[in-house]
């Protein structure tokens, strides 16, 4: 099988991966890649992956078999559904599901009304009002300490702030308002703020039948402790050994299996990775929010764990026959640290070679993000995230031993990762 894949992501390479590990994959285009995609196939640089037309102008010539679709910003865009158009078989929802991620008021409203627990929250188009509202909660009693203001549109992981205070929830208000994030802070929404443990529960679905992933954690904030600013993922763990098996059921049932459900009597059927991230709280999982492709670094940790072969489960997804399909997994933990440019999520510098990528055991993994080849095949830092180490064993703590071993191999001026990645993962066993 022809295979063009979409993202330059730790993800993306991960997928890359994945997909390699089949032996029905005959040829592997990458868009736009990055350095370790290039070792399962062919990177095409520059191409604007979220522009339909482009993506659809590319497909035309190269035929693939299968388009898999890593990011959500073509998800949103609608790429999926201009592929559709040309005949494709496309892995990745069309616009209208994706809408799930893509606008965080239309995920309320869904969750809504398919009876879905989340945090209360209330959308607003106009700085006032919404500054209004900020003012009533804080009369209340429950206070602004205690809310999140969100952009309602992708904006790349940063629409999103935490607060202590009022006038920190008025400042995010404005900054949203402004313009911060574009358009996706057109409409901003106030919510509740959720205390809890997250965990990232991931699932396949062809639109009906729902194959569940393990579960894993992401983490959030750039410094050890969960201090400093949030990012896109410094590390991730699964499975989760704190996560209570009946919380683990419910999620399955109430939460990912209902909007699948949901979607498709909208006739907005889901078909690819559908992700709510969730906060366990005192009074039950609740979602924080739904995400419309695998998370970047859980795909990082999960892909590694799966055991079934990855294009074969993206050929059920994209023919409606995922009930067919005996997904399997392994067992064991992973773990995975992401180690990132000195100065990230804020500015970083670029073009700090890299070095010890070929130190490491055999069966870890260097999956690269901000990562390119320079002059000489030299490989340097090119982003934020620069690359995710991920190491199997068979308790979360070996396997948490066993990757720090190899972090250290690696260097690149000014490195940075956590130290505490699954730390406080839970009991050691994996499930
Ligand atoms: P999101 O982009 O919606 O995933 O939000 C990024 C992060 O902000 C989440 O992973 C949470 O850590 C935090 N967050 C978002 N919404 C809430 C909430 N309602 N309560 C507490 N934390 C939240
Ligand atoms: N790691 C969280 C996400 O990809 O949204």
């Amino acid at each position: 099988m022809r295979v063009l894949l979409l993202g330059s992501g730790g993800r993306e390479h991960a997928i890359a991966w994945a997909l390699a590990r089949s032996p029905r994959l005959s040829r592997l285009w990458t868009a736009p890649g990055n350095p370790g995609t290039a070792d399962f196939g062919e990177n095409l640089p520059g191409v604007p992956i979220a522009d339909p037309e482009a993506v659809a102008e590319l497909a035309r010539t190269l035929r693939p078999d299968l388009v898999v679709i890593g990011p959500e910003d073509p998800l949103g865009a609608g790429v999926a559904d201009r592929l559709v158009v040309e005949g494709m078989r496309v892995f990745g929802p069309t616009q209208a599901a994706a809408e799930i991620e893509s606008s965080k008021t239309f995920a309320k409203e869904l969750m809504s009304r398919a009876g879905i627990a989340t945090a209360r929250a209330r959308s607003f188009e106009e700085p006032s009002a919404a500054r209004a509202h900020l003012r009533d909660l804080a009369r209340g009693g429950d206070g602004a300490a205690g809310v999140v203001v969100k952009a309602d549109g992708l904006a790349a992981g940063k629409g999103v702030t935490v607060c202590d205070t009022l006038a920190e929830a008025e400042a995010a208000v404005d900054l949203a308002f402004a313009g911060a994030f574009g358009a996706a802070g057109d409409r901003v929404l106030i919510e509740q703020r959720l205390r809890g443990r997250e965990t990232s529960a991931h699932a396949f679905t062809d639109g009906v039948s729902v194959v569940h992933m393990p579960f894993s954690c992401d983490h959030k904030p750039a410094f050890d402790g969960n201090r400093g600013p949030n990012t896109g993922g410094m590390g991730c763990y699964s499975p989760p050994g704190w996560l209570e098996p009946g919380d683990a059921g419910r999620i399955q049932r109430e939460v990912t299996e209902r909007a699948v459900a949901r979607l498709a009597e909208e006739g907005r059927p889901f078909r690819g990775v559908l992700f709510p991230g969730m906060m366990v709280t005192e009074e039950g999982p609740r979602v924080v929010e739904f995400n419309s492709r695998f998370g970047d670094p859980e795909a990082e940790v999960l892909l590694p764990r799966l055991r079934t072969d990855l294009l074969e489960v993206c050929e059920a997804v994209t023919s409606n026959r995922l009930s067919e399909l005996d997904v399997e997994w392994d067992e064991r933990a992973t773990v995975g640290v992401m180690m990132a440019s000195p100065g990230y999520p804020g500015d970083y510098p670029r073009g700090a070679e890299i070095t010890g990528v070929d130190a490491v055991d055999a069966d870890v993994h260097v999956f690269f993000a901000g990562a390119e080849r320079a002059g000489g095949g030299r490989l340097v830092t090119a982003g934020g995230r620069v690359l995710c180490v991920v190491a199997t064993g068979d308790t979360l703590g070996e396997a948490r031993t066993r990757v720090y071993d190899n972090v250290a191999r690696i260097t690149f001026d000014g490195a940075h990762y956590r130290r505490d990645i699954a730390l406080d993962a839970g009991p050691g066993a994996a499930t």
